[in-house]
């Protein structure tokens, strides 16, 4: 007997929205699992409230629905272990594999898999040993948090010894990491998809991140594919995932990471004409045939909460006066400064670019005014 739902969601934020709405439009039923109440997701489809780390709530959506995704990297691997054998689901009800997760969320991990695939990335080595970390990766040096960091938080630079000290209070406890410092020149995404026919890749994005919130995406002219697909097999990945790089002065690329889902770097593929990163996760997880990733250059503004802010249809309005910008709002109840609330894709004419930096400041200045 098949399930109530075709597609459960593991989180219910913009991501599970977005990939929802692309499910809905082919028909399918979808479930999400999320903490919160009146969220992107739990507005548009039937939801379960419940903590991402609850192998109770989790086994809840095995056992309603077919097939299941997740929208963040966060979720313990060992919930969903747990949450396998409580179900009685196979592990292959889930797309990413749990396997691909695991090494994923550990950012040490993530790195050691890169090291031993002969995949570029910079070296890392844990923190648990200051003095072995600093002699082996020197300085500057990056210092990361192995688990749960986001919008880079949990991110520092140390630039000398005194400098690692002087964060002690946050690696000192365990669980961090210290990796080359890559003076990178610019940052490039791309988004790959794997099944048991397909590997394949979305076009290769220049992002900009300002205060460590990813800000613009646009088409970088570069071809990262080869690296960002070999790094996701690296992980042993299938499914869609999204690859972040640094691209140095050579023109050589190093990955950054990987995150085993839809991502911020492929929104812009929502109004490019082609195939969405949401449709391409829908399809992947269904088992069913992908599209092929080819569409129009489009650029991608993130719209970030700010301080001020009022009703948002009025900076909808502000930006689509461009009749090539195109708004996306996540319906989140609460706008915090620096929140992502939405994003404007910005195609067709010239000047993408900068019609998408225009686009987002008449948004904000009507939002706010
Ligand atoms: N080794 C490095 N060398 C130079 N800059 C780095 C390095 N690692 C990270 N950064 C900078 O810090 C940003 C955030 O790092 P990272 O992507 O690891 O963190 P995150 O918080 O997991 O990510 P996100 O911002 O994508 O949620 C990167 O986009 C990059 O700008
Ligand atoms: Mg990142």
């Amino acid at each position: 007997m098949a399930q109530r739902y075709d597609i459960g969601f593991l989180g219910g934020g913009q991501l599970a929205r977005m990939s929802i709405q692309a499910a809905q439009r082919m028909g399918l039923q979808c479930l999400s699992l999320d903490p919160g109440s009146d969220t992107p997701a739990s507005q548009i489809a039937d939801a379960i409230q419940g903590a991402l780390n609850d192998p109770e709530r989790i086994a809840e959506v095995f056992r309603q629905s077919n097939r299941v995704t997740l929208e963040n990297e966060f979720i313990p691997a060992d919930a969903i272990q747990e949450a396998f054998e409580m179900a009685g689901v196979g592990e292959d009800i889930l797309l990413p594999g749990v396997g691909a997760l695991s090494t994923i969320q550990d950012k040490l991990l993530q790195r050691q898999a890169m090291e031993a695939a002969g995949v570029p990335s910079p070296r890392a080595i844990t923190l648990d040993d200051p003095a072995k970390a600093a002699q082996t990766i020197g300085f500057p040096m990056v210092i990361k948090a192995r688990f749960g960091g986001y919008d880079g938080k949990g991110t520092r630079y140390a630039k000398t010894a005194e400098e690692l000290e002087s964060f002690r209070d946050l690696w000192g406890r365990g669980g961090w990491l210290a990796e080359r410092f890559v003076p990178f020149k610019r940052e490039l995404a791309a988004m790959v998809f794997i099944d048991e026919h397909n590997r394949g890749c979305f076009p290769t994005m220049e992002t900009v991140q300002t205060n460590h919130v990813c800000d613009l995406v646009f088409p970088s002219g570069a071809d990262a594919s080869e690296v960002a697909i070999a790094a996701v097999e690296a992980v042993g990945g299938k499914g869609l995932f999204g690859v972040e790089l640094f691209e140095l002065d050579s023109g050589e690329v190093l990955i950054n990471e990987l995150a085993p889902r839809p991502h911020n770097t492929g929104h812009y593929t929502l109004d490019w004409g082609g195939v969405s990163q949401f449709d391409q996760h829908v399809r992947l997880v269904m088992q069913w045939p992908l599209g092929s990733p080819e569409g129009q250059e489009t650029c991608m503004a993130n719209l970030l909460g700010q301080v001020g802010a009022k009703d948002f249809r009025d900076g909808a309005k502000a930006a689509i006066e461009d009749p090539g910008c195109h708004v996306h709002w996540y319906g989140k109840v609460e706008s915090k400064p620096g929140r992502k609330m939405g994003h404007l894709n910005v195609m067709g004419g010239d000047n993408i670019v900068e019609r998408a930096r225009l686009a987002r400041d008449r948004f904000y200045s009507a939002w706010t005014r």
